[in-house]
Parts: C-alpha cells; sequence; structure tokens
C-alpha cells in the first residue's frame, strides 16, 4: 500500500516501497501547513507551475535531501540552474522513473514566477505506483477534457482545487468529479488565504451525491490507497 499525506493548500506527500514523492510544497510560507521544509524528506518532487504557492520550498528541499525535481520544461530549466538534479516532462508526456509513472496533463491557469518571468504551461500531474493512479489537477479552471483524462487514466485518488477565485469554485469542482470519475476525491486549494476560505465538508456532502466517495484529509492526515 501507498500512502498519501496533506500538508495544506495543495502541498501533498506519498510514500512508496521506501520512496517519498513531494507534490507542491510550499510549507515554510504556509500558514495552515503543519509542517515545515526543515521537516520533511524527500526523493523526488513534482512540482505542477511556477507560482509561488506551488514551487513554495521545492528548491532548499531539493538540495537538502538530494531529490529530482520533476515538472515542465520551462521550470525544469530554471531548478535546474540552480544545481538541483531535474526531469523535464511536458504536457500528454509520461515517463517511467524507479517507483512508479508521471504524466503531465492540462490545466487552465498561469504559471509564471513570482518575479514575472515564465514558467511555461501550468500542468496537472498523473501519477502511477504500485498499480494504483492518483491525479493532482494543479490549479485550474473546469475544462471539458477531464472527461477524457479519466476515460484514458482510470484514477484511484483524484486531488482537486474548489478554493473559487484562482481556480475551480464548488460548482465546478463538482462537474470535474462527474468528469474524471474517480474512485476517491480529496478536496485542496481552500482556506489558506481569505479569498479561497471555501468549506470542503459541502463539497463532499455534493460529490456523495454523485456516488464518488469523497473526503477531507485534516492538514497532516493521511490515506491508503
Ligand atoms: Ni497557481
Ligand atoms: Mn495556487
Amino acid at each position: 500500500m501507498a500512502k498519501l499525506t496533506y500538508f495544506s493548500h495543495s502541498a501533498w506527500m506519498i510514500e512508496t516501497n521506501g520512496t517519498t514523492i513531494l507534490i507542491d510544497p510550499f510549507l515554510d510560507d504556509n500558514p495552515t501547513s503543519p509542517v515545515k521544509s526543515k521537516d520533511v524528506k524527500a526523493d523526488y518532487i513534482i512540482i505542477t507551475h511556477a507560482h509561488g504557492d506551488h514551487i513554495g520550498d521545492s528548491i532548499p528541499i531539493a538540495k537538502a535531501n538530494n531529490a529530482m525535481i520533476i515538472t515542465n520544461f520551462e521550470i525544469a530549466n530554471w531548478c535546474g540552474e540552480q544545481g538541483v538534479t531535474v526531469h523535464p516532462l511536458h504536457i500528454g508526456g509520461a515517463h517511467d522513473f524507479p517507483f512508479g509513472k508521471v504524466k503531465l496533463t492540462q490545466a487552465f491557469h498561469g504559471s509564471s514566477f513570482p518575479d514575472g518571468s515564465y514558467g511555461g504551461m501550468p500542468a496537472g500531474v498523473l501519477v502511477t505506483v504500485e498499480g494504483k493512479t492518483v491525479f493532482h489537477s494543479g490549479d485550474t479552471g473546469l475544462f471539458g477534457d477531464m472527461k477524457l483524462i479519466g476515460e484514458m487514466n482510470p484514477i484511484d485518488v483524484a486531488m482537486i482545487p474548489i478554493g473559487d477565485n484562482f481556480t475551480m469554485g464548488l460548482d465546478d469542482a463538482v462537474k470535474a468529479v462527474e468528469f474524471l470519475n474517480p474512485k476517491k476525491v480529496i478536496p485542496m486549494h481552500y482556506k489558506t488565504f481569505d479569498v479561497i476560505d471555501v468549506d470542503p465538508n459541502e463539497f463532499v456532502s455534493r460529490v456523495k451525491n454523485l456516488g464518488v466517495e469523497a473526503l477531507v484529509l485534516e492538514y497532516g492526515g493521511s490515506i491508503e490507497f
């Protein structure tokens, strides 16, 4: 069994067969994270897009742990220039790593770095470990091809934003679940800032009406999958 842990916002950790993978580790400047960058270990770090609340502490964590960063070509170049080991991917592309498969999907959002420089296309990510697939949609609005992503890549656990304002809000996120058709869904990207203060329990009860299992993970909480 692999383990999935939520650090709040869009920051997650997957542990599988002794390998630790972080996704969007925004920890030190994240008021809701129960852990800070010095507390976490990582072998790989996946970054969905260049915004500060997703790149977060990727560089110091990668340096402290000699971890490889997996992200789009533009962000990979930026990280590589800072002396970090990288593996560039791009939208639609997958690669087999020693721990499993990583595939980037499209996301409708921005991806500039905090200084305004270009960070390529924003992405979602499908991570397949131990025969199970986790989908982290990144920051995105609703789009119809989520149906295609779900059809082509059966999803065991989906993590999608519900906070509105910068991403899907409740109505669109519920429709996204219908499109993606995951076995289980966990909301993310809410409450971190005042402007995305949405109630995740409302999302869960509306998704349950679709017949899909949904749960709210506490900050620091985990599930096995
Ligand atoms: Ni963003
Ligand atoms: Mn964000």
